[in-house]
């Protein structure tokens, strides 16, 4: 029995060292953690429960049989994030490049099982070289499995990709399927073909990280949702968000201990907005005066900054925040913003998340290279995305609502719940200046009476009440009492119950 006891040991011993003390210290001199190290980071002290410790691989092909490290080059398994169950794997660099092969993939297929019939989040740590090329097919049937399996898992359990490392190929488009991308800075890449190829086909000259860094996908190509520092960093900030969500679509998210009061008044708020209507001032003010304690954990925060998105929480609630912002673009929506809004718009959806809509938008983005870009298609995915939203949606007007955007900002007739508007609040079909253009052509040299046109607008739309006095804004609120507002309306909003008609699927314009 000791003999056993002992081997067991040994045995655990030798997969825990991955691919071997060298690797692992060529690891750490890169600045990255061991697959192992950051599932510890990642967790509860302690909670980590760990499945297939012992599998290996079954390849006989480029001498493979005399290389068969335990494990497999990926540790997965179950363990808790501030005690609530969530499912992990973890890719081991050491280990043949944390390459996927069919018994690799077999183990990350074992816990999406698992978290989807156990309705648990599912995080994955991605350090690795794609399909391990020795197996071939077998391992590109590995790489589709897990893919169908994020398919299924979309809108049922939280999916969370971490990228701590190179990702090429395949696996890249597994994260691709999940509701979050994390990079870290300087030491993680994601491209479908690496640079060597693309100087093949395209002669372009460039670097991994301009084709794939933390900065491109965060910046450029928005498949990222944020970029940490280092290892450290991303697995606590992963920890942060964690704590947001629910655990699977049929659960509320966790309601946390709160220490503000929700009756908050918020006296600088009534001089948030400027005396020009062309002054800009900076959304997030609103935001985390809103917020408990202040606390905002912004998603995509680098990319089309017009338009904000993250979460927050009323009374220890999660609510999901999306914010027009006047100091970019004078907070236009675009093609990039409405992609952003929209994905967000509906996670929440998904995960019974309310949503919170703060609007001061001057319309959509006039231009060529957004018409060209399909800006019609793009900005309609913001649009279906709010009517076809069932969760409790509360929207505040702070300043402009001008045209389509008005109708897009989760409008009383897009279902809002409460639709509340600021004294501040503009709604007309556009600003003062445009319309008067238009209607008033004819008195176009005349400057004094365009002036006066203009006047006339202003004094007729530039504010909320002839929304109000139709129904389409429930009530104008003072700024300062905001967060009472917002907090009371989501409260009495907790048991709404709202469903679309049946169908398959809708048909989203992608
Ligand atoms: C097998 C691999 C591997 C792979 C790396 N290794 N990638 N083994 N299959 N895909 C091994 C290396 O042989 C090496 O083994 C160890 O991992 C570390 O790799 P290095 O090259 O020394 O590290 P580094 O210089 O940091 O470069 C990392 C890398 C590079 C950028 C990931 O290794 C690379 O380009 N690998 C190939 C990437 C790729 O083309 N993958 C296939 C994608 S196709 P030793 O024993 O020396 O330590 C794909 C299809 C799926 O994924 C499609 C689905 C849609």
């Amino acid at each position: 029995m000791k003999d056993i006891l002992a081997e067991l040991e040994e045995r655990r011993e030798d997969a825990r060292l991955g691919g071997g003390q060298k690797r692992i210290d060529a690891q750490h001199a890169r600045g990255k953690l061991t697959a192992r190290e950051r599932i510890e980071l990642l967790l509860d002290e302690d909670s980590f429960e760990e499945f297939d410790m012992f599998i290996s691989h079954r390849c006989t092909d480029f001498g493979m049989e005399d290389n068969k490290p335990a494990g497999d080059g990926v540790i997965t398994g179950w363990g808790t994030i501030n005690g609530r169950q969530v499912y992990v794997f973890s890719q081991d660099f050491t280990v043949l490049g944390g390459s996927v092969s069919a018994t690799h993939a077999q183990k990350i297929c074992k816990i999406q099982d698992m978290a989807i019939q156990n309705g648990a989040p599912i995080i994955g740590l991605n350090d690795s070289g794609g399909a391990r090329i020795q197996e071939g097919v077998d391992a590109l049937a590995g790489y589709a499995e897990i893919f169908q399996r994020n398919i299924m898992a979309s809108g049922v359990i939280p999916q969370i990709s971490v990228i701590m490392g190179p990702c090429a190929g395949g696996a890249v488009y597994s994260p691709a399927m999940t509701d979050f991308i994390f990079m870290v800075k300087d030491t993680s890449y994601m491209f479908v073909t690496g640079p060597d190829v693309v100087k093949t086909v395209t002669n372009e000259q460039v670097t991994a990280e301009e084709l794939g860094g933390a900065s491109t996908h965060t910046k450029k190509s928005s498949v990222a949702d944020g970029a940490f520092e280092n290892d450290v960093e991303a697995l606590a900030e992963v920890r942060r968000l964690v704590d947001f969500l629910p655990a699977n679509n049929r659960e509320k998210s966790p309601v946390r201990p709160f220490f503000d009061d929700p009756a908050r008044i918020e006296d600088s708020l009534d001089t948030l907005i400027p005396e020009n209507a062309n002054t800009p001032y900076d959304m997030k003010e609103l935001i985390t005066k809103v917020a408990d304690e202040g606390d905002f954990y912004e998603i995509q925060e680098d990319f089309a900054k017009n338009i904000i998105t993250g979460f927050v929480r009323l009374e220890g609630r999660t609510v999901g925040v999306v914010a027009n912002q006047p100091m970019v673009l004078a907070g236009c929506l675009d093609i990039d913003s409405s992609r952003k809004a929209a994905r967000f718009v509906r996670f929440c959806d998904a995960f019974e998340i309310p949503i919170l809509t703060f609007v001061d938008v001057p319309g959509f983005l006039p231009g060529t290279s957004q018409e060209f870009g399909g800006v019609i298609k793009h900005g309609a995915k913001l649009l279906f995305a709010y009517g076809e939203a069932t969760v409790p949606k509360v929207t505040v007007i702070t300043r402009k609502a001008y045209g389509g955007a008005y109708d897009v900002m989760a409008s009383k007739h897009l279902r809002g719940d409460f639709n509340y508007a600021w004294p501040t609040a503009e709604i007309a079909v556009m600003g003062a200046k445009g319309a008067t253009e238009i209607i008033h052509r004819a008195d176009l040299k005349d400057a004094e009476k365009i002036a006066a046109h203009t006047a006339d607008y202003e004094d007729r739309f530039a504010n909320p009440f002839v929304a109000a006095e139709r129904g389409f804004i429930d009530e104008v609120i003072q700024p300062k009492s905001t967060r009472r507002r917002v907090a009371r309306a989501f409260a009495s909003l907790r048991n709404k119950k709202l469903q679309n008609p049946w169908k398959k699927h809708d048909n989203i314009p992608l």
